[in-house]
């Protein structure tokens, strides 16, 4: 079943949190909304869940207009950035919660509950209460919660974001691989670039309630098309067409006012006392440093392997490597 909304806008009073939304999730694909603080991200998953109204716009699944279904009977799973479990539930009794508002036989709870128990690998945790399950377990037992119900969607509003980088990354790999397993099409939010980038079969890059682009990790990384995008995923260097014309780059035609966004592992560093760059400052960050130069008053962001030969203040030429680089809209 596919998700299809078109032209969708949603107002706070006069406040325009969602402007124009158009975005697709196809059958058992994993879809990340990516963008800052305010940028609308849990406003679109509540009114895909039908916890908030829009305006303007329409709202499909499989064919089916959305707006005519209450939030109860969509049918999605939904999990939340914060616990949400129910304190007084052990964990087994969250996980079968939702079956036993459906009034299933409790034979066919139990077994569910001991499956999704599997899925998220908490076999030995059934009768815990949430409060004696570390985060990482509790958001476990609602992502299995939210699945119990076979939902025809999954949504998830920043479900790792409570938890330490470690265990995070422990369960983006676990989630995807059982989104993937059980094909449910499923929308996380996250404003954590790395997290979308690795999980994501589509990336939804979001500023100011606006899609600003959507496109595959590798896409939205090697060919941002704005300089939002270019500036919020990974680190770019951003020039003017009068600065790119340094290096040798021109932009194309009518596209004058086009800024040339560069990746600093595309640009090449090389001491040279006679040359013009100067280092401002070296990061280490263990595979590579990150290296700022002062280039004809602009800042330009360089790498190298491990750590560079020089230090802070060194001269050092750059250049680029063929085919670095891309024009972004302003
Ligand atoms: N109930 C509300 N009434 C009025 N304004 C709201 C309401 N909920 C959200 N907003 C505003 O809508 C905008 C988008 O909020 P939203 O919660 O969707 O952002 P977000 O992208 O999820 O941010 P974060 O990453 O901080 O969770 C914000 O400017 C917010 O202040
Ligand atoms: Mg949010």
């Amino acid at each position: 079943m596919t998700l299809d909304i078109r032209g969708l806008s949603k107002f706070y009073g006069t406040f325009q949190a969602l402007n124009e939304i158009d975005l697709s999730v196809g059958d058992s694909e994993f879809v990340c909304l990516l963008g800052p603080s305010g940028c609308g991200k849990t406003t679109l998953l509540r009114v895909i869940a039908g916890l908030e109204s829009f305006e303007t716009g329409e709202m499909m699944l499989g064919g089916r207009d959305l707006a005519t279904i209450g939030a109860r009977d969509r049918g999605f799973g939904i999990v939340f950035q914060s616990y949400s479990l129910f304190p007084q539930m052990t964990a087994a009794q969250n996980i079968g919660y939702g079956l036993k508002l459906r009034q299933r036989p409790r034979a066919e709870i139990s077994a569910r509950v001991e499956e999704l128990l599997a899925l998220v690998r908490l076999e030995q945790f059934a009768d815990r209460l949430p409060w004696q399950l570390s985060g990482g377990q509790q958001q476990r037992v609602a992502i299995a919660r939210a699945l119990a119900v076979q939902p025809a969607l999954l949504l998830l509003d920043e479900p790792l974001s409570a938890l330490d980088a470690r265990v995070r990354a422990g369960l983006r790999t676990e989630i995807r691989q059982m989104q993937k397993r059980l094909g449910i099409p499923t929308i996380m939010v996250t404003h954590d670039q790395e997290e979308a980038l690795t999980m994501a079969d589509r990336v939804v890059c979001m500023s100011a309630g606006r899609i600003e682009q959507i496109g595959s990790p590798a896409e939205i990384y090697a060919r941002p098309a704005t300089r939002f995008v270019a500036d919020f995923v990974g680190s770019s260097t951003l020039l003017s067409a009068a600065r790119a014309a340094g290096f040798g780059v021109t932009p194309p035609p009518g596209q004058g006012d086009s800024l040339f966004a560069l990746r600093p592992e595309d640009v090449l560093i090389r001491e040279d006392a006679a040359a013009a760059g100067r280092v401002r400052s070296i990061t280490f960050l263990g595979n590579v440093s990150r290296v700022e130069v002062d280039w004809q008053g602009e800042t330009i962001l360089a790498e190298t392997h491990r750590l560079p030969g020089f230090g802070e203040g060194a001269s050092v030429d750059l250049s680029l490597q063929p085919g670095a680089g891309v024009w972004v809209q302003p």
